[in-house]
């Protein structure tokens, strides 16, 4: 009992560094502005699925939103020591702005290519990152380092 008391005592003056380390050090968490990426990254890939050609004016403009927030990703998983998502995301960013160029170019063929090049990117990275919790929602997991 004493000893749960000063657990919680303890986490409640644990300073913002510290958290940070333990974010650093790996687990399963939620992050709000993530989540919110996320939701705006599922709305605006389903709308280029729906598009017949990836060209044009609603294609470009989702793939700018797109590249953005791989842009912020980028950031984000660096932060958190995460190579393999950086390098998800940095593809993934290249992808949408190629596919913004392709779609602005009214150029089909580059458009489809760089569009199936960024949807790709979306399972290689839940296969490693995302964990699917009973009720439903998502955990972002990191790799929790080696104890040496
Ligand atoms: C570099 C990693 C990464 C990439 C790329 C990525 N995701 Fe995610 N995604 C995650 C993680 C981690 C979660 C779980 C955390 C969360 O939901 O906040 C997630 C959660 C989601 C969710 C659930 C959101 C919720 O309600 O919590 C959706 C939908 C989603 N992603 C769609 C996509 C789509 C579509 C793409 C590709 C166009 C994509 N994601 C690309 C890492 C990624």
């Amino acid at each position: 009992m004493k000893k749960s008391v000063f657990l919680s005592a303890a986490l409640l003056v644990l300073p913002l560094a510290a958290q940070d380390d333990v974010i650093k050090a790996g687990g399963a968490n939620r992050d709000r502005d993530f989540t919110s990426w996320m939701k705006a990254t599922a709305a605006a890939n389903g709308v280029l699925q729906k598009l017949e050609t990836k060209t044009g004016k609603d294609a470009y403009e989702k793939a700018e939103a797109l590249g953005s927030v791989y842009e912020s990703m980028i950031g984000f998983w660096r932060q958190r020591g995460a190579a393999d998502a950086v390098k998800i995301s940095m593809q993934g960013k290249a992808a949408a702005l190629e596919l913004a160029t392709a779609a602005r170019a009214n150029d089909a063929t580059a458009a489809a290519a760089a569009y199936s090049r960024l949807g790709a990117t979306c399972k290689a990275c839940h296969d490693v990152h995302r964990m699917k919790m009973a009720d439903g929602t998502y955990l972002i997991q990191t790799a929790v380092p080696k104890l040496k």
